[in-house]
């Protein structure tokens, strides 16, 4: 209901909205509440009682414009609202209960000093604001609910995917976009949005979405609850951010029976922090003590330590490893060796101690002849696939364990070539 319905309908007639009313998805009408006065004069407004500046809408074209509109509206659940800066703020949650909850829409349009109270006492629904600033007339604000809430109408948009993933969906902002060309004035796309790998797509693009909420709505981020996954995600984000602690002196040497404890230690702090990521890994008794010492005999048990405590520990092995022989994805042929059972302390996660443990195995595996340093974690372990990925591995496949209490599940194998350049570093 306006006072302009041509320039209303020539907005909503263009581009998705047009094509839906086109194809009878939509039904847009832009109703002239002028054609509902019954002075001779057409005079749709009068001056305010009690004095004071411009005019206000009459309550009896409005009421009579409204009375046809709902007459002639068919069936379905009906909704009158007035746009008025003085009603909630409208938002995306507005526009899904809207179109969730109603099947007609009818948008009140003031204009000059508003309109009559007792019209909106009488025949109002709900009131809806664009925003804290005064219009001069409701139509900007109906446009805007209009377009918000048509697109969210089955079959307006080719996917409800669209839609689903786009800023406010979920109370996170969208992700950055790009197109072509991959470099514009010097700057290029992320690399990883090239790589075709669908999954670290996915995640690069959550984590986008909370750091630029964080960033640019802190308003919005202090509302979000994160969970499952986003729990990882912002703990990455987090971490990366924090002030970088001074370097720890740390030494690496082969493991012995003494460090044993504090190496068991270690793995259930590991095991605990897997439990609370909801990571069903290392939750069955493995790694287990057992595993480091057959380790330790075989000289492949290496630990970490700062200021001569144990903060960190590896397995080295040389290759080949059987459940990783039935994969045909391996880039790097010749002799290779992997990491398992790789753990740091709790209490100095973020301080960079896996990096150190990781670099090391690539030194020791050069020097053994080994081309390629190869290594898995579990599909839920997100933080470790984000770790191995920054440090140049990349995903081949899915390899299953064949032994331990572990046996016959799914793991994420990764590799990296130590002679190529192959993979980004951090
Ligand atoms: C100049 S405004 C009237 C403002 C009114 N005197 C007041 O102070 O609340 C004229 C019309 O514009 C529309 N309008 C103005 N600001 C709006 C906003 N923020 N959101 C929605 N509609 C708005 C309303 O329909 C209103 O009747």
């Amino acid at each position: 209901m306006t006072l302009f319905p041509d320039t209303v309908s020539a907005v909503l007639g263009e581009s998705i909205l047009g094509r839906a009313a086109k194809k009878g998805i939509l039904d847009i009408r832009c109703v002239q509440i002028r054609d509902y006065t019954t002075n001779k004069q057409c005079q749709v407004d009068d001056y305010p009682y009690g004095g004071g500046f411009g005019c206000v809408l009459m309550a009896q074209p409005l009421k009579a414009c409204l009375d046809d509109i709902l007459a002639t509206r068919g069936t379905g659940r009906s909704r009158v609202i007035y746009m008025s800066p003085q009603g909630p703020t409208f938002t995306q949650e507005t526009a899904k209960r809207l179109v969730r909850d109603y099947d007609h829409l009818v948008l009140v349009c003031g204009h000059y000093e508003g309109i009559d109270e007792r019209f909106i006492s009488a025949c109002v629904d709900e009131e809806l604001s664009l925003g804290d600033f005064v219009l001069t007339g409701g139509e900007i604000a109906a446009m805007a609910v209009t377009d918000a809430v048509c697109r969210l109408v089955p079959g307006v948009l080719a996917d409800p995917a669209c839609y689903m993933g786009e800023s406010h969906w979920d109370g996170l902002l969208e992700y950055p976009q790009y197109t072509r060309p991959e470099t514009w004035e010097g700057q290029e796309v992320p690399e990883i949005l090239r790589s075709g790998d669908h999954q670290a797509v996915e995640r690069w693009r959550r984590k986008q979405s909370i750091a630029r909420t964080m960033d640019k709505r802190p308003d919005l981020f202090e509302k979000w609850t994160p969970e499952g996954e986003d729990k990882a995600l912002l703990q990455e984000i987090l971490a990366e951010r924090a002030p970088k602690e001074e370097r720890l002196d740390f030494d690496i040497r082969p493991g012995t029976e003494a460090d044993l404890p504090a190496i068991m230690d270690i793995v259930a702090g590991a095991s605990a922090f897997l439990r609370e990521q909801g990571v069903d890994q290392w939750q069955k008794g493995y790694p287990a003590a057992a595993d480091y010492r057959r380790d330790m005999e075989s000289g492949c048990c290496w630990v970490l330590t700062v200021e001569r405590a144990v903060a960190g520990v590896m397995a080295l092995c040389p290759g080949p490893e059987s459940c990783y022989e039935k994969l045909d994805a391996w880039q790097f042929p010749g002799p290779y060796a992997v990491i398992h059972r790789i753990a740091t302390r709790r209490d100095l996660r973020g301080r960079g101690l896996a990096k150190e443990l990781f670099a090391f195995a690539g030194d020791i595996a050069l020097g053994r002849g080994c081309g390629a340093l190869r290594v898995d974690t579990h599909p839920d372990n997100r933080v470790m696939q984000g770790l191995i990925r920054k440090l140049g591995y990349v995903y081949r496949g899915d390899v299953y364990l064949e032994s331990g209490t572990e046996a016959g599940t799914l793991r994420l194998a990764y590799e990296k070539s130590l002679l190529s350049g192959e993979g980004e570093t951090i």
